[in-house]
């Protein structure tokens, strides 16, 4: 099987090491890539929004299976244009990516379809969601309807400052058209918890769950990244929970994307809160997370590539004794550029990565990398590496991580240094 990855960061290295090791694929082509994806993929240089480009290409390397990282391009519409061609694409619709495309949107099928969900307002004017604020109880939640790259919410203590962010958004100058509509919604307390499951339009395929660190400081402090760590599987994960999940979140979404004319083809991705040991949806995402997926794929035992030519082909039920995963703990450690989440330098070098590759169990990921003239290997982007191990316990998985961790040797760059705490601490406590 011929195989395109579109994509360019650590989860597109995960994905990329793992469908390189499906003995189904034959050739793994990966548009854009990045230096850590060329050990796996040929990269070719074909930007992940150049939709009619990504389409000729696949059809000139007869490619069998288009697995699309990104929800960008999903919402764009790359999977309808690689479908209008007859390639199968693992990925979903633009019409089945407003799950994550708009948050309004995913809300209104939740409460159509009796998912449980934060009660929510949508509001395309000020003083309405004025109103709404008022009238509802602190803390609250303002988001932006349309993708803002992890920055569009906003959770505010007081009327005043949730006033000001829903003002904020819908002037257009934060968020441009994807504030033009905001979701105001109830806080939910709890412990957060993501949840990924393959769907074909038809069939679910639940696959496993993580817990991500989104604080760039450790303890959770600072502000918001797009994800500085991860473990899976979450440590407070049982039968029960799970079946909530799936049967109370995940199903009915699926059958309501279906029963709403927009059948749902790709990866599930749900952000949970569970509080007393309730599960409620806080948001659906159409792809994998990143670093999630990271510690995911170092979990997984099967021929992914099968799986997802399965999914896309709307077959998943024939494949679904196929995956089993490794019955330990995988953790991932983002290393980031100084300054991110805010600006930082690009071009830096990064040293060691051969060494920080030996350690136990471990393996680098990249995220934001390329190689400059001289051969070395360079930052390119805020989050640069994923650097990510599987042990025994957590605390082997945590110890491996930071042992490769700590072989890389790159001075403008920083990690958290208690990725998995949660789950030690949870520990501990038990002990
Ligand atoms: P989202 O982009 O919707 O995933 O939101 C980003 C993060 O904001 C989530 O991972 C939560 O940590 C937090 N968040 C979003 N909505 C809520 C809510 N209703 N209550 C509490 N936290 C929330
Ligand atoms: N790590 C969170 C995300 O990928 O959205």
């Amino acid at each position: 099987m011929k195989i395109l990855l579109i994509g360019s960061g650590g989860r597109e290295h995960a994905l990329a090491w793992k469908l390189a090791q499906s003995e189904s694929c034959t050739e793994l082509y990966c548009a854009p890539g990045n230096a850590g994806i060329e050990d796996s993929a040929i990269c070719v240089p074909i930007k992940v929004d150049q939709i009619k480009e990504l389409v000729a290409f696949a059809k000139e390397k007869a490619i069998d299976l288009v697995v699309v990282g990104p929800e960008g391009p999903l919402v764009d519409g790359l999977a309808d244009a690689l479908s209008a061609a007859n390639i199968d694409v693992f990925g979903s619709s633009a019409k089945a990516a407003e799950l994550e495309g708009s948050k309004g949107f995913m809300k209104d099928l939740c409460a159509k379809y009796n998912i449980p969900t934060a009660k929510y307002g949508r509001f395309t004017e000020l003083e309405e969601a004025r109103k709404f604020i008022e009238a509802a109880g602190l803390p609250i939640v303002v988001k932006t309807d349309g993708l803002a790259a992890g920055k569009g919410v906003i959770i505010c203590e007081t009327q005043a400052q949730a006033i000001e962010a829903a003002r904020d958004m819908l002037s257009g100058d934060s968020f441009g058209s994807a504030g033009l509509e905001v979701v105001i919604e109830e806080f939910l307390e709890g412990e957060e918890v993501s949840f990924f499951a393959l769907a074909d339009g038809k069939t679910i395929l639940p696959l496993s769950s993580a817990q991500d660190y989104k604080r760039v400081g450790d303890g959770d402090t600072g502000l918001n990244t797009g994800g500085m760590g991860a473990y899976s599987p979450a440590h407070f994960m049982n039968d029960d929970i799970e079946r909530q999940i799936i049967e109370n979140l995940i199903e009915p979404t699926i059958a309501g994307m279906a029963a709403e004319g927009r059948p749902f083809t790709g990866v599930l991705f749900a952000g949970i809160m569970v509080k007393d040991g309730v599960a409620t949806l806080l948001e659906h995402n159409v792809r994998f997370g990143d670093p999630e997926c990271q510690a995911l794929m170092m979990r997984m035992q099967c021929d992914l590539a099968q799986i997802l030519l399965a999914g896309a082909q709307g077959r998943l039920d024939e494949v679904k004794d196929q995956i089993t995963w490794l019955d330990k703990p995988a953790l991932c450690v983002v290393m980031a550029a100084q300054g991110y989440p805010a600006s930082y330098k690009k071009n830096t070098i990064i040293k060691g990565l051969g060494k920080a590759n030996e350690v136990e169990d471990a393996y680098v990921f990249h995220a934001g990398t390329a190689k400059d003239a001289d051969g070395n290997i360079v930052s390119v982007g805020g989050r640069v590496l994923g650097v990510t191990a599987i042990g025994a316990t957590i605390a082997k998985a945590q110890a491996n991580a930071y042992a490769s961790v700590d072989c890389i040797n790159w001075p403008q760059g920083f990690c958290r240094r208690d990725i998995g705490w949660r789950a030690l601490k949870s520990d501990s406590e038990a002990a």
